[in-house]
């Protein structure tokens, strides 16, 4: 760990506060695009090798060495190469990526004209969930004003590099954020995951080499080509180098996004943001669980507080860094009710593609909602238990397996809980307490 563990590095941050921070001249003011013309300067391997240096690792929740995966593009294939950035954020909890490409959307922009530089791409795309209309024009004015100034197009900066960029927004499908499903998608047809391999660097949009990043992973690269890949692999820990956005909702007095190195824990976050919520009665409460990356990742408990925040520590303790989406509930929820919740959320969600996750996430919600009140039987729990095994690692992409993690990680630690619903033949919580599921 570095020294600046258990502070705010603030990069990606750094002009969210400024005046009309979103907006060309303003970038400007603060060097932006200057790492562009540095990248330009070197030659596209070179760019990758910083990057593969720096150590940055996907942003999106997988963790996959950025460099590594643009090293992979086959520079040999005939076909064009393709830059697509994900940014379809849509993990419940997660809400990095929006406020991001609101506040600075030129940071990003930046970044996948240095990223389609090092890969050779001449076309790239930005997928933005179709929800999010305000950000979609939001980017749509940020790429105007770059063409403009000639940071996209043809020749930019004089050098021989041309990049056209679109902006494409979805249609409002979780499914959509899984890459290949994604690719689909943007391909004008139904999004639905593909099988990989082969991986969309070999064969992505329109079977041509494709990276696809996240759109926090893209955006950290002007920053990594400014200051040098030691400079960001100097942050974090060993193995999960530099920094990223922490977004805190919930039973927390400031919710929002801490940009921190990794490694940092929540009870440090939860410091920087006031701590847990307090009652309206100004009565302290407690910690009760907590999802350390979205939904799709084990919930973690007041016990893991001082895990660090890192893919390696994360993943020891039980759960997975993911999105980093730090969701709290405190003593006054209903972990079965939150967990149902979420199991509601993903069998919408499900793309009906494979049985496992089509039937299994219907299944999973009959059984909890007749444990949420308290109508089921302590066999149930087995049931959930055999349930989620049928689904976990049978079905043919993340979003399945995402849909036990919240069931298993409640039940091995909130057994307790599930069975009190059972003895008094409904929620044991007050309804009238809990600030979060009213
Ligand atoms: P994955 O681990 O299968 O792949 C991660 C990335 O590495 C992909 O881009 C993949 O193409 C690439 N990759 C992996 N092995 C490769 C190989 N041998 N050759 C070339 N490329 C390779 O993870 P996946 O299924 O893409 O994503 C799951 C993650 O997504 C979860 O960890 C979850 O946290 C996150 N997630 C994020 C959401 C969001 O809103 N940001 C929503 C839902 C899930
Ligand atoms: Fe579709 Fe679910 Fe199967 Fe993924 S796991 S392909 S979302 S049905």
């Amino acid at each position: 760990m570095t020294e600046t563990q258990g502070t705010l590095t603030p990069v990606l941050t750094a002009n969210w506060a400024d005046d009309r921070s979103w907006t060309l001249s303003s970038y400007a003011a603060r060097g932006g695009y200057d790492a562009l013309d540095k990248a330009l300067g070197m030659s596209p391997d070179e760019v990758i090798t910083m990057v593969k240096d720096s150590g940055l690792r996907g942003r999106g929740g997988a963790g996959f060495p950025t460099g590594m995966k643009w090293s992979f593009i086959p520079q040999d294939n005939p076909n064009p190469k393709y830059l697509v950035v994900n940014a379809d954020e849509s993990e419940p909890g997660t809400c990095k990526d929006i406020p991001l490409m609101m506040a600075s959307p030129h940071t990003l922009v930046e970044g996948v004209i240095i990223s389609s530089y090092a890969i050779r791409a001449n076309r790239a795309f930005i997928y933005v969930r179709g929800e999010v209309l305000h950000v979609v024009r939001r980017l749509q004015a940020a790429v105007a004003e770059a063409y403009a100034a000639g940071h996209l197009g043809t020749d930019i900066h004089g050098s021989g590099y041309d990049l056209d960029l679109v902006i494409h927004a979805g249609a409002g499908a979780y499914i959509c954020g899984e890459e290949t499903a994604l690719l689909d998608s943007l391909e004008g047809r139904r999004g639905q995951p593909r099988l990989r391999p082969p991986f969309p660097a070999v064969a992505g949009l329109y079977a041509s080499p494709t990276v696809i990043n996240n759109a926090e992973s893209i955006a950290s690269v002007p920053s990594i080509v400014a200051n040098g890949a030691e400079w960001f692999a100097g942050m974090g820990t060993e193995k999960s180098n530099g920094f990223g956005i922490f977004s805190l909702s919930g039973h927390v007095n400031r919710p929002g996004q801490y940009e921190a190195p990794l490694g940092i824990t929540l009870r440090q976050l939860l410091e920087l943001a006031g701590g847990v919520r307090v009652a309206p009665t100004g009565q302290a409460r407690e910690l009760k669980f907590w999802t350390p990356g979205g939904s799709s990742t084990p919930l973690f408990t007041a016990e893991h507080l001082d895990v660090p925040l890192d893919f390696e520590s994360v993943g020891a303790a039980g759960s997975m860094l993911g999105t980093r989406a730090l969701q709290i509930f405190d003593e006054t929820v209903c972990v079965v009710r939150a967990v149902l919740r979420w199991t509601e959320f993903y069998k919408h969600e499900s793309c009906g593609k494979c049985t496992p996750c089509r039937e299994g996430t219907w299944w999973l919600v009959q059984v909890l909602t007749r444990l949420e009140k308290g109508q089921g039987s302590p066999e149930d729990l087995d049931l959930l238990l055999d349930q989620c095994d049928n689904i976990l690692g049978r079905s043919f992409c993340a979003l399945g397996d995402g849909a036990t993690s919240p069931i298993t990680s409640s039940i091995k630690y909130f057994r307790d809980e599930y069975l009190a619903h059972l003895e008094q033949g409904g929620c044991p919580f007050d309804p009238a307490r809990s600030t979060l599921f009213e």
